[in-house]
């Protein structure tokens, strides 16, 4: 028979600072106190929320006991406070505040990849120099545990590449539009009021917020400083409902990812859309809710999938964070994990890989005359550039339209040789107006 593992009775209690009550700010307040004796056994310490730092109540949140000020920065002033949780979002206020609380010994735990990503590297730095841990679980996939999964779950493998659905809301917008035709601003607005949107919901939509992310995740990853200037960048604004149908055609699906590979020039980092060849498990996650596929050297592929934004999940990850700390000043369990980057540069400095130089799969969409020769003009343009074509679709014009949709799926490429391609294709006088062009990933290897 079993014998039950007895709960030691915590002795200790840790006080935690919660600045910002919005959205997750108010799901985390709520679930310290749903799970306070499950969180107390795990924490060995009674987690308590002592003091909230926000602009204004929030009609979820029951305050009663806790001190609650205006201004954030007297929740760092608080002798009391162990932790502090910093959820007011933005690169301003937010970053001055971890700023001071690192100074006055506290640890920090942050759901905000803008400022991770942008500051991380002067972040803990400050933070090892001052003895305190700065978490950032809450900060990409929501709920997911990813970070704790690179950190620790796949600690012994070397991280070949990693291809992720990072945004909630630009996913929740592309499975509403391809499942329903809904309109883009509708579903939008409607992400808005689930609390799913960032403030400025262009980070959503131009792919900045899954950048952030990305780039939190390849310094995991790879061991590298965070470079979120070097993400290459693209968003869904521009992506037409019929290169969504197109791509059904061919077999797959479209959605925005964030990939960090490495290769044996470095570390490519991009967002953009991407066709994804539909039987794929990433193809098929839906709405809301954010994917996550790393592919180590000794595990192989290995796919993490859970709710991307929203009060609840995203509260899940800040106390997972609290529990961790709170243990760690409960019964003095030393931090287990290397610190972000900087521990892993000093064996391997990878560089970044100029998109020119990056190889994938292309999908072109071209409007071309319907008349003989032209896709003999259009397959020589792209041969001449070591650009083979796996498949083609030529639809047939509507009425009274003398150009046709010519649709174009490639084998891998390279970026330098597409541009080139599409500068020549758009020159000819058979083609008219832009090309639209696509990534495509075969996520295999
Ligand atoms: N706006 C973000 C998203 C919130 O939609 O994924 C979670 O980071």
């Amino acid at each position: 028979m079993d014998t039950p593992v007895e709960s030691v009775k915590p002795v200790k209690t840790v006080n935690v600072g919660i600045c910002g009550l919005g959205t997750v700010g108010s799901g985390t307040f709520n679930l310290l106190i749903e799970n306070a004796a499950l969180l107390a056994n795990r924490a060995q310490a009674t987690l308590r929320c002592s003091h909230v730092g926000a602009r204004r109540d929030n009609p979820a949140c029951d305050l009663g006991g806790v001190t609650v000020s205006r201004d954030i920065f007297d929740v760092v002033r608080d002798p009391d406070v162990d932790i502090i949780v910093e959820l007011i979002g933005g690169t301003t206020d937010a970053l001055e505040l971890t700023y001071a609380a690192i100074r006055a010994g506290k640890h920090v735990v942050t759901a905000n990849k803008a400022m991770i990503a942008e500051f991380g590297n002067d972040i803990f730095a400050l933070a090892r120099e001052h003895g305190v841990c700065v978490r950032y679980e809450a900060a990409v996939a929501g709920g997911i545990p990813i970070i704790k999964a690179l950190r620790e779950g796949l600690a012994g493998n070397r991280i070949e590449w990693l291809a992720g659905i990072i945004n909630g809301t630009g996913n929740f917008i592309l499975s509403e539009m391809r499942d329903k035709g809904r309109d883009f601003a509708d579903v939008l607005a409607e992400a808005q009021a689930l609390g799913y949107a960032e403030a400025d919901p262009t980070f959503d939509v131009e792919g900045i917020d899954a950048a952030h992310k990305l780039a939190i995740l390849a310094s995991i990853a790879f061991g590298m400083p965070l470079h979120m200037n070097g993400v290459y960048t693209e968003g869904i604004t521009r992506l037409q409902p019929v290169d969504v149908r197109y791509a059904a055609e061919l077999g797959y699906r479209i959605k925005h990812l964030g990939i960090a590979r490495r290769t044996g020039q470095g570390v490519e980092l991009r967002v953009h859309p991407t066709l994804i060849p539909q039987e794929r498990l990433l193809a098929n996650v839906d709405g809301v809710m954010n994917a996550v596929l790393v592919e180590g050297d000794a595990v192989g592929p290995t796919l993490y999938y859970g709710a991307g934004a929203g009060a609840q999940p995203t509260a899940s990850a800040v106390v997972a964070d609290l529990v961790d700390l709170a243990r760690h000043i409960s019964v003095g369990q030393s931090d287990r994990v290397p610190a972000l980057g900087v521990a892993d540069a000093a064996v391997e400095s990878l560089p970044l890989v100029p998109m020119e130089q990056v190889e994938t799969i292309w999908y072109l969409r071209i409007q071309a005359q319907d008349k003989p020769g032209v896709m003999s003009q259009v397959a020589n343009i792209l041969s001449a550039r070591d650009i083979s074509i796996e498949s083609l679709i030529q639809k047939a014009p509507r009425p009274g339209q003398s150009h046709v949709a010519v649709v174009v799926l490639t084998n891998l490429a390279l970026q330098s040789n597409m541009d080139s391609a599409v500068q020549a294709l758009e020159a000819l006088d058979t083609i008219h107006g832009d090309i639209i062009r696509l990534r495509a990933e075969t996520l295999d290897g």
